[in-house]
């Protein structure tokens, strides 16, 4: 792994240990306690860390771009990665749970066409923009090669991660390929397309092949190039202290206080670990998710850009922010909010959180000091395909 930049150890803070146990005994406490607390999360890395066999090159990064938007990656030729990840959108998608193949529209706006045997994806589109820094601690350590992917962390690495949509039945294979299949298909159909085995010759050398392995390299640098890191409250941590308003700055004040940081930490808001919170299912899927170990365990997600990540959870069952904290006031009081998950179950750092109704409001507006909308959103005019930019997203 290299460094391609420094700010990142800059920022690098002194203690070693911080497991979240100790943090959450009190959060009133001593100076010391509050020290701590306060170094849990700083601004994002001005750059990004890469594999050191993956490194970034415009012609990666361009034929990455390419890829992302070309429906030739789907079994049908009818989806792209971009389908439901498309900058419109922040990269994420304005509905609860996906619609892959046999679907058309974009966001919200998305349906099966008819008729139609392809089932719902189980959960909600995550965004792609920061994915590069997924992993990222307090101390602003990460490892590319071993990135958490996944709502269930089921992946490590944005290499590894571009290739299991492609196989998946209902985002992008359909029922003509088997999961080996597809692959195959994937990569004849490229081979045949004479500007694709340029654009691999570039990004990879002349001696290079169109193989899932480099398709998997040149989409995860496209996607590494997708940052926002220059929030408001980026700006903030980085010295200005005008950059968040004084209701942002109660709210980060409450966010610490509250006990929200025990898990949203690091400057990504999140440890990138598992817990079991007990989220409503979603009623549109017919077969219950129990997530990680079947323990309905989910990762933390991260709290930036939370504008385009709505609906809220891993199955999009919470429509706003203030059914989030509503939500996390039920459960920290134990009220059930999901029959299916024993209350001795719940994480116990979400039984401690002390969320009152008055901290919500300062809450949402500490949050939304962590949108940026100045990320990358060039969508190329025509794909090598000369299939659909996008796949099917026009109604
Ligand atoms: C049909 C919609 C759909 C398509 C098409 C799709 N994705 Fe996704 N993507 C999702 C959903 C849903 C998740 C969360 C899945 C989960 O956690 O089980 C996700 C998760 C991800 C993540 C993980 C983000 C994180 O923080 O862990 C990445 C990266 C990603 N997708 C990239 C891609 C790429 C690259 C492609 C194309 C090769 C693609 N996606 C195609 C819906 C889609
Ligand atoms: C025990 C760890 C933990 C604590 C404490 C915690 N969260 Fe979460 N948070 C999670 C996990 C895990 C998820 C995803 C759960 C799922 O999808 O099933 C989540 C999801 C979210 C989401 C949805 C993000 C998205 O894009 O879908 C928001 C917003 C959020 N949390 C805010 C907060 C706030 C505000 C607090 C404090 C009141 C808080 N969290 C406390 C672990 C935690």
């Amino acid at each position: 792994m290299k460094w391609i930049g420094i700010l990142g150890i800059l920022l690098v803070t002194i203690f070693g240990t911080h497991c979240s146990s100790n943090l959450d005994d009190d959060l009133n406490g001593s100076t010391s306690d509050q020290l701590k607390i306060d170094t849990l999360v700083s601004a994002l890395p001005l750059t990004v860390s890469v594999p050191r066999d993956n490194p970034i090159t415009q012609a990666k990064i361009e034929l990455g771009r390419l890829l992302f938007y070309d429906p030739i990656l789907s079994g049908e030729k009818d989806v792209a990665c971009a389908t439901c990840h498309h900058p419109n959108n922040g990269y994420a998608e304005f509905r609860d749970i996906s619609i892959g193949v046999n679907g058309k529209g974009l966001g919200s706006q998305r349906v099966f066409k008819q008729p139609n045997d392809i089932p719902f994806v189980k959960r909600n589109s995550q965004t792609i923009l920061n994915t590069a820094f997924n992993g990222i601690d307090p101390n602003n350590k990460y490892d590319p090669t071993n990135a958490p992917m996944f709502w269930d962390i089921r992946t490590k690495s944005l290499e590894l991660q571009a290739l299991e949509p492609i196989k998946a039945l209902e985002e992008m294979k359909g029922h003509h390929f088997s999961q080996k299949g597809i692959l195959e298909e994937i990569i004849t159909r490229l081979n045949t397309i004479p500007a694709y085995q340029t654009l691999f010759k570039d990004a990879f050398g002349d001696t290079a092949t169109i193989n899932p392995v480099n398709l998997g390299k040149a989409i995860a640098t496209f996607e590494r190039t997708l940052i926002s890191n220059n929030s408001r409250f980026d700006q903030y941590m980085r010295g200005d202290k005008d950059a968040i308003s004084l209701s942002e700055k109660d709210g980060f004040a409450l966010f610490k206080k509250v006990g929200c940081i025990n898990c949203h930490n690091g400057p990504m808001f999140s440890d990138f670990k598992i817990h079991i919170i007990g989220v409503p299912s979603n009623d549109k899927l017919t077969e219950t998710d129990k997530g990680f170990g079947e323990q309905f365990g989910f990762r933390t997600p991260s709290l930036r850009n939370l504008r385009f990540t709505a609906p809220y959870m891993h199955n999009g069952s919470l429509q706003d922010l203030l059914s989030v904290m509503e939500f996390y006031e039920d459960v920290s009081v134990g009220k059930i909010r999901n029959p299916d998950i024993p209350k001795r179950n719940i994480d116990l750092l979400i039984r401690k959180l002390r969320l009152k109704v008055k901290d919500m409001r300062p809450i949402i507006s500490f949050l939304n000091s962590l949108n940026d909308e100045a990320f990358d959103q060039k969508i190329p005019e025509t794909v090598p395909s000369g299939l659909k930019v996008g796949g099917d997203i026009n109604m």
